[in-house]
């Protein structure tokens, strides 16, 4: 019997994990299972069998068929088949948003969520389908015109993580599918449902709309195919959200072939809360940004400077909410909860190693620091001060909710600790001075893909690039002109003239 928030998106308590297009699942039976698991209640919630060679060779060979087709089509007319997917993930968005809470254990408010963005960057890929611009240039010849123009770049190759099972293949695929890619997908194997789900509510959308399959899924049980995927010179982009370990090799391994990646890795993301700020808004933004999904966000605020005036302050009504949320700690599916359990048992072990590490290196756990005593991995949110920025523990992204609280004396101090870790994905300051807004703003500033001012370091908009520098690796997805990775760009020089000048004024005459 399968669980009935997956018979509610017709899913049975066996699928397979591949989709080879044409409307067919694979039928392979013996390259192994995955067992996604109920991380509120430990029980195993299905079987996926995994993905053979033979079917993933298909698959490619399937996917650069469809590309010739894809890469001619209008692009409006692609556009077209995003909105169709757009459309049918509204009407799924409740059950969708309800499989995500229960497989990969964020509260159901943050499952819907995470459905909306996949809606919302649909729509905005429709609108870009129109505006995928190149420009035009003076040329310095009489008689040349040049111009610039972006055309389909090929398969794109989406290598996603748990904690965003859905959102972030819908970043890649419906950006790359207006642009005239055609995806190949390897989810997370803690999160393989969602994925199924999300493949069979667009393909059929796509199937029904006349459009050809230019969304493909596969599942590992190793990581050998994975690894041949990111060796695969038939594929020019792979996108990679995970951490920053396997991600150093993904790169490693793209460039070797001279492949393109895109890398969004992990994040050691801050907040500098100064004696102006209106912590009316900075407070539930900290608490928002270190707990919800259970600090497992690559946004999630884990390190925390406050002013010195106003640190003791800060802290106590940092506590009073932490003990509210304890409270509202549970079942992920049931929407009155603020918090779920983390994703995996792993996941609690590096929780509570880093509590003992952090304790070890001098840190006072102001509140939580524990695992819960019920079934599921349910863990207090922590508050951990006397550390400072430098230890090794603050330096590290721990994917759990753990927040390191540091006081500052001078905004200038504030910024540099801020900056001073291997990650650069998100920051904010709460203040209400414009001189230290603007100085956080600056190019002395944040040194992260992502700042913002009043506002937290977690839930950006699709409409914005997202994505961070240093150890984040670089790469930049979802809005803004971050559709420019997913093609190849070409300079062209026309010469409507009876002459050849060469450029730079060259002579050559023969
Ligand atoms: C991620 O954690 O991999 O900004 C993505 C946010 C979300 C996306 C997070 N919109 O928190």
């Amino acid at each position: 019997m399968s669980h009935p928030v997956l018979t509610a998106l017709g899913l049975q308590a066996e699928e397979s994990g591949t989709y080879l297009g044409n409307g067919e699942w694979s039928k392979t039976r013996d390259a192994g299972v995955l067992e996604p698991v109920n991380p509120g209640n430990g029980e195993v919630l299905g079987k996926v069998y995994a993905s053979s060679q033979a079917d993933y060779d298909l698959i490619v060979e399937r996917a650069q068929a469809a590309f010739k087709v894809w890469r001619t089509t209008p692009a409006p007319r692609r556009g077209e088949a995003i909105r169709l997917c757009a459309e049918a993930l509204r009407k799924h968005k409740d059950a969708l948003g309800s499989l995500v809470a229960l497989e990969m254990g964020k509260s159901k408010p943050e499952g819907d969520g995470e459905v909306q963005e996949m809606i919302d960057i649909g729509e905005f890929a429709v609108g870009l389908s129109r505006q995928l611009y190149g420009l035009t240039m003076h040329s310095e010849r009489p008689g040349h015109r040049m111009y610039e123009q972006y055309h389909p770049l090929g398969i794109v190759g989406i290598i996603s993580a748990f904690n965003f099972p859905v959102a972030v293949w819908a970043w890649n695929s419906f950006v790359a599918g207006v642009c005239g890619d055609v995806c190949i997908w390897k989810p997370s194997p803690k999160t393989p449902l969602s994925a199924i789900a999300s493949m069979k509510i667009c393909n059929e959308a796509l199937r029904a709309g006349g459009f050809p399959d230019i969304f493909f899924l596969f599942n590992d049980a190793g990581t050998d195919i994975a690894a041949g995927f990111v060796d695969d010179k038939r594929i020019p982009l792979i996108s990679f959200t995970g951490s920053t370990r396997v991600g150093r090799h993904v790169g490693e391994r793209v460039a070797r072939r001279m492949g393109r990646s895109l890398l969004e890795l992990g994040g050691n993301n801050a907040i500098i809360v100064d004696p102006s700020a209106d912590l009316k808004l900075a407070i539930p933004a900290i608490v928002f940004g270190a707990v919800g999904t259970a600090g497992q966000r690559c946004t999630t605020t884990r390190r925390l400077f406050v002013h010195e005036s106003i640190f003791d302050d800060v802290l106590a009504k940092l506590v009073t909410a932490y003990k509210q949320v304890e409270k509202k700690i549970g079942d992920p599916t049931d929407p009155a909860n603020l918090m779920g359990p983390l994703n995996s048992r792993d996941g609690v072990q590096a929780y509570l190693d880093a509590i003992a590490r952090a304790k070890a290196a001098g840190g006072k756990v102001e509140t939580g620091g524990a695992a819960i005593d019920r079934p599921g991995n349910y863990v207090l949110p922590a508050i951990v001060t006397g550390l400072k920025n430098s230890d090794e523990i603050v330096q590290h992204e721990t994917f759990a909710p753990i927040l390191y609280v540091m006081p500052y004396a001078d905004l200038e101090d504030a910024i540099a600790m801020q900056n001073d870790v291997p990650q650069g994905l998100s920051s904010a300051i709460f203040t209400q001075n414009l001189k230290a807004a603007e100085a956080f703003l600056a190019a002395s500033g944040s040194d992260c893909g992502i700042a913002n001012v009043n506002i937290g370091t977690s839930g950006a908009e699709i409409g914005g690039a997202f994505g961070g520098e240093k150890e984040t690796g670089g790469g930049r997805e979802s809005g803004s002109d971050a559709w420019k990775v997913y093609m190849r760009r070409q300079t062209n020089t026309i010469n409507y003239s009876d002459a050849l000048p060469l450029a730079q004024g060259i002579k050559f005459d023969l």
